[in-house]
């Protein structure tokens, strides 16, 4: 069995804003890319919650997303919940960038 991490390429560099977000599907999976001036950083595509919010359409705040449906506030970095504690935090994942593209370890 191979456990090697394969990095899945997402695009590149200048598809996605300093201070904005894009969905990024893969393999049926959504992921949220998001680019802000520290870097760049990915969280599980939509929230917990019943409607399943896609976490693309969240509004970005420096380090941190406003849930588009209910305003809950994330940080990106962490995925821990900022504006509400007992929330679960967000699934982050590993992203880097590498001559101009971007690639995800899944
Ligand atoms: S509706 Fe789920 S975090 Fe906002």
């Amino acid at each position: 069995m191979n456990l090697e991490i394969e990095p899945v390429h997402v695009g590149e560099e200048e598809d996605i804003d300093i201070g904005s977000v894009e969905n990024f599907e893969h393999e049926e999976i959504d992921y949220a890319i998001f680019r802000l001036e520290s870097g760049f950083f990915a969280t599980q595509g939509h929230c917990y919650c019943e409607d399943q919010t896609f976490l693309s359409e969240a509004s970005v705040e420096g380090e941190e997303l406003e849930c588009a449906s209910c305003g809950n506030t994330f940080s990106i970095v962490s995925g821990d919940p900022v504006s509400d504690l007992e929330l679960p935090p967000l699934k982050t994942y590993d992203i880097y960038e590498e001559d101009g593209n971007i690639y995800l370890n899944l």
